[in-house]
């Protein structure tokens, strides 16, 4: 596992885009309501979230990531509130977010905790890797990729909106054969 603190001391935020699965999907978004980035790092998700008008809470577990952000959220005016929080540590917390975004974080143990989250209505958006790492990207841990069809299994209780997941078919070094795209509707 990369150090994470190390990692963000040498990187800026500089408009970064959101994840695919909430571009490809933006027609979704209703721009009201509470939001939250999942393991944010520097906050592609949240900022892009906050400029449609979403009030955004972004959770990560490094400092050097929630201090960057929270700073620049304060010098553009963005309603993002930023939060240092381990994530592997139970989060009991109800129907709180119209709308939850996860990108390139997998905890295995607390997936349902994300869901409960979500108010009934409100949407999961996640973009992970997937399989095996043929393609030297993403983590080699199988305890950090997803298995197939596992969101598809953990959010059975979700009305599933957008699927994609391509099994590393093609070529592995083009597009995101290596990755899995979802989007549910809390019930
Ligand atoms: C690959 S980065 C993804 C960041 C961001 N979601 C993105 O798509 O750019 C993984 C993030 O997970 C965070 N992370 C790792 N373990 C964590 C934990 N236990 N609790 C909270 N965040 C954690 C890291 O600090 C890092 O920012």
């Amino acid at each position: 596992m990369p150090d994470w603190e190390l990692h963000y001391q040498s990187r800026e935020i500089t408009g970064q885009p959101p994840a695919d699965v909430l571009m490809l999907n933006q027609h979704l978004l209703s721009g009201a309501g509470q939001a939250l980035d999942y393991a944010c790092g520097l906050g592609a998700n949240g900022i892009w979230l906050a400029n449609k008008g979403y009030h955004v809470s972004a959770w990560d577990s490094s400092k050097v990531a929630i201090s960057k952000l929270s700073q620049y959220a304060e010098q553009n005016n963005l309603s993002i509130d930023a939060e240092v929080r381990d994530l592997e540590a139970v989060t009991v917390m109800q129907d709180k977010f119209d709308l939850v975004v996860v990108s390139f974080f997998l905890h295995r143990p607390t997936l349902n905790f994300i869901s409960d989250m979500i108010k009934p209505g409100g949407l999961l958006f996640y973009q992970t890797f997937s399989g095996e790492n043929n393609n030297g990207r993403g983590p080699s841990n199988p305890a950090f990729r997803l298995k197939r069809h596992e969101l598809l299994e953990v959010y059975n209780n979700m009305e599933l909106v957008f699927y994609r997941e391509d099994n590393g078919l093609g070529d592995p070094c083009k597009g995101i054969s290596d990755q899995v795209m979802f989007v549910a509707e809390k019930k």
